[in-house]
């Protein structure tokens, strides 16, 4: 389903009058659901092209905020006359956005965002509040000063992250680009391009990379195989009533950090699904943010129980191969295969930790099953719809039967290419998972 793209409906002569400071006000909260849901579509391209794991989940957070903003937004505006029925972003916002994706380096790209257009947005939040009426519009005064602390605290915590990016000449060139619309509610003075402005993003497309950044992290294809001195997860010693348990929770910690790959993927969607219903955007910035939780219980607890994770290579093959695919098949596989598929292994999993009374782990496991399951239920509930977004007819089943061989097609020209980092001796392997938890 399209988002429809009625504008707000201009007012009638004696409305128009009566409602028209309602009006006003609805049409910034307009143009600000716009500007988030439009920074969802967006800086979720930064995710897969920054290196550093706590930036990714960093942004992750923001994003799933970002969408809590929008969504209070729609919710608030529609009841207010002039807000307007559909969820589309006006062109001039959209270009603004797409610009600031341009930048092949991802560090200048994370710099517009929170440089230019993330301040941009404080200032349009505290211009809110300050043009509207205390009394009168309480109820929207209450979402924006909640979403002022929101938006102050995103800038704190993004700041380490900003220091040494040289990207000057970048952030002048976005600053200009949103002087010319008079800021993101066109409330300051409008100053003209100059001639010699050029948008990037007219003059190529912008295309994902054909792998994701992981930094400063050593690399793989996979991190499951049968082949203890090869992988840290061997497939066979999962199911194995054999294996000692603190194995096991080692390799399900070492399966949830590498769900870093799902953010990477997942986060690919957005941008490539413009006319997407909002609450199709909305549940993927929560799919997106669980998965860089799930990681961040690996990323987390792996150094307590005696893992360096410099010697744990990052998997890249599912990010190298799905973005060979349309974002449909890489939602389809993502949701009706990898997740669907997962359940009957990691319950064997949770009850093997379980005898180790770390409660800890039982939380992050039984956490991860929960959202997992809303995951797939978002799958059933979406992705109908982004295959009707591009044109997919058949029915649901025989789709994802066909996109299962696709895939299967294209990880043998696409997969297993990415050579180990590490050396046998120096890298994570299911053999020294053994010696980390004390298991002869
Ligand atoms: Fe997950
Ligand atoms: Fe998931």
């Amino acid at each position: 389903m399209v988002a429809p793209h009625s504008p707000p409906a201009p007012a009638t002569a004696g409305s128009g009058g009566r409602l028209a400071a309602v009006q006003e006000m609805a049409r910034l909260q307009r143009l600000l659901f716009e500007t988030e849901r439009e920074f969802l579509r967006t800086a979720t391209t930064l995710v897969y092209r920054v290196g550093e794991p706590e930036l990714k989940y960093l942004l992750c957070q923001h994003l799933w905020e970002s969408s809590g903003h929008a969504r209070f937004l729609r919710e608030r505006g529609r009841e207010m006359s002039g807000f307007g029925s559909g969820e589309s972003v006006r062109e001039s916002l959209a270009q603004l956005f797409t610009e600031a994706v341009m930048p092949a380096d991802g560090d200048v790209a994370l710099a517009g965002f929170y440089r230019v257009l993330k301040p941009a947005l404080l200032e349009s939040y505290r211009h809110y509040l300050q043009a509207t009426h205390h009394l009168a519009d309480w109820p929207s005064r209450r979402l924006v000063e909640e979403f002022i602390l929101d938006e102050e605290r995103h800038a704190v915590e993004m700041e380490p992250f900003l220091a040494g990016i040289e990207a000057g000449a970048w952030i002048a060139h976005l600053q200009t680009a949103l002087a010319s619309h008079g800021g993101l509610l066109g409330e300051r003075t409008h100053t003209p391009l100059p001639t010699d402005f050029g948008w990037q993003s007219a003059q190529r497309p912008y295309k994902h990379p054909t792998t994701c950044n992981r930094g400063k992290y050593p690399v793989c294809s996979s991190v499951f195989s049968q082949d203890p001195d090869e992988t840290p997860i061997v497939r066979d010693w999962l199911a194995d009533p054999k294996t000692d348990a603190r194995v096991i929770r080692l390799m399900v910690y070492v399966w949830l950090m590498m769900e870093l790959d799902a953010v990477d993927y997942l986060a690919t969607v957005f941008y490539d699904t413009p006319h997407a219903p909002f609450d199709l955007h909305h549940d993927l910035a929560r799919h997106l943010w669980d998965e860089s939780r799930h990681s961040a219980f690996g990323y987390r607890q792996l150094p307590h129980l005696g893992v360096d994770l410099m010697t744990l290579e990052h998997s890249l093959e599912l990010y190298n191969v799905l973005v060979q695919m349309a974002p449909h098949e890489r939602y389809a596989m993502m949701t009706m295969e990898f997740e669907a598929g997962s359940f009957p292994t990691k319950a064997l999993v949770m009850d093997r930790v379980r005898e180790l009374n770390d409660f800890e782990a039982d939380t992050l496991l039984a956490f991860d099953r929960n959202d997992e399951q809303n995951h797939v239920r978002y799958g059933h509930r979406w992705l109908p719809e982004i295959m009707a977004l591009f044109g997919e007819t058949r029915p649901v089943d025989d789709f994802v039967k066909a996109t299962e061989a696709r895939f299967a097609a294209l990880t043998k020209t696409h997969g297993n290419l990415t050579p180990h980092s590490l050396p046998p001796d120096q890298r994570l392997t299911g053999n020294k998972l053994k010696k980390i938890a004390g298991v002869a």
